[in-house]
């Protein structure tokens, strides 16, 4: 597989390319590019050294595929040259989730998607991931009948420039004992505080991101009237995205058996005792590669609903994971 990395040098490029080495993926040929900045800059991937190349024709040139991880403008640059030179699209970006010739792939739950596309596959958001895959496990036995998700999400999921906001503030605080008053990234200080407003607002007063997270997830889960209300929040961690969610279904369910769904689904890992304060927090789920369920519990103010307590790397499964583990499906259907 000859394959091309739009954005190596990002948050999520640079954890696509700690994961690369240890996928089932046979790369012959790869090469790495990123913005004018970055140009001619050196990565060493595994005993080589890789210099960071322009976006222009030669870098599609011969290229079985493409993972772009920039923004939503690269994207759609990415995608003209992918289709010109016929190299097949796998992009993070949010620009062509919705389209209808474009597959939307969690592999865990809709691989058979990827036989119909059009040279482009896109990713979910990373807050979008999760919540999908809990989602999918606990329709195999009960059918849904609303969702309520409260994200908790690391500043990672913005990329670098927010990572350093981040310990910028924090260091200022520790330093000064003031708040900073300094940001680039947020529309507040994310140091030491929160942000309840991730991405732009919306006509309805739903964010961006929150929005996403209703027509991404019916997408994916072939859902198209599912109901889901969320609150996406900005928190001070660095990495993984935490979610709270509360299910209703159309009847009583029984925790031992979701606790046993949760268990047989590939890709779920469930941590949850709390009389051992055992329960999945961003710091354990830091590089793992599952989304992490705790918290399980029947809702006391609706019999026919539980709440969940959900972590899951952004970075890992909620971007450069998903993006590898669609490769590893193409690769083996050929
Ligand atoms: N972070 C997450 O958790 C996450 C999850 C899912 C999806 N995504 C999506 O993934 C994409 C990248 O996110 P990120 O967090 O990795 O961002 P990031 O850390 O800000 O990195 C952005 C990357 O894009 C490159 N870039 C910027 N402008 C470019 C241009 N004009 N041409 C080519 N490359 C360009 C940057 O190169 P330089 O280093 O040269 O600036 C860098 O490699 C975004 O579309 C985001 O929505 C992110």
């Amino acid at each position: 597989m000859k394959l091309g990395i739009i954005g190596a040098t990002g948050a999520v490029g640079k954890v696509f390319l700690d994961l690369l080495p240890n996928s089932n993926l046979n790369i012959t040929e790869l090469r790495l590019s990123a913005s004018s900045r970055s140009i001619g800059k050196k990565i060493n991937y595994q005993s080589d050294e890789y210099t960071i190349q322009e976006n222009s024709d030669n870098f599609y040139l011969g290229l079985d595929f493409v993972f772009s991880s920039a923004s939503s403008e690269v994207s759609k640059i990415a995608a003209e040259k992918s289709k010109e030179h016929n190299v097949i699209l796998i992009d993070d970006s949010s620009e062509f989730r919705l389209n209808d010739d474009v597959p939307l792939v969690i592999p865990e739950i809709n691989p058979d998607s990827l036989n119909e596309h059009n040279g482009i596959i896109a990713i979910p958001n990373c807050t979008t991931t999760p919540l999908a895959m809990i989602l999918d496990a606990l329709r195999s036995e009960y059918e849904l009948k609303r969702i309520i998700v409260d994200t908790y999400q690391a500043v990672s999921g913005t990329g670098n420039l927010a990572i350093e906001e981040l310990i910028n503030q924090t260091k200022h605080y520790l330093e000064t004992g003031k708040i900073s008053e300094e940001m680039n990234v947020y529309p507040h200080t994310i140091g030491l505080n929160l942000i309840p407003q991730v991405e732009a607002p919306q006509e309805n007063l739903y964010t961006k991101e929150e929005m996403k997270m209703l027509y991404e997830t019916r997408k994916i889960l072939s859902e198209p009237n599912l109901k889901i209300s969320a609150t996406c929040v900005r928190v001070p961690v660095i990495r993984c995205h935490s979610e709270s969610i509360n299910v209703e279904f159309f009847s009583n369910p029984d925790l031992s058996l979701i606790t046993n769904l949760f268990n047989d689904y590939k890709g779920i890992t469930v941590i949850d005792d709390i009389s051992t304060n055992s329960y999945p927090t961003p710091i354990f789920g830091e590089g793992k590669n599952d989304v992490f369920v705790g918290r399980l519990r029947k809702d006391i103010s609706n019999e026919n609903a539980i709440n969940l307590w959900v972590v899951s790397d952004n970075l890992v499964k909620g971007a450069a994971l998903n993006a590898i583990q669609i490769l590893e499906v193409f690769q083996k259907i050929g």
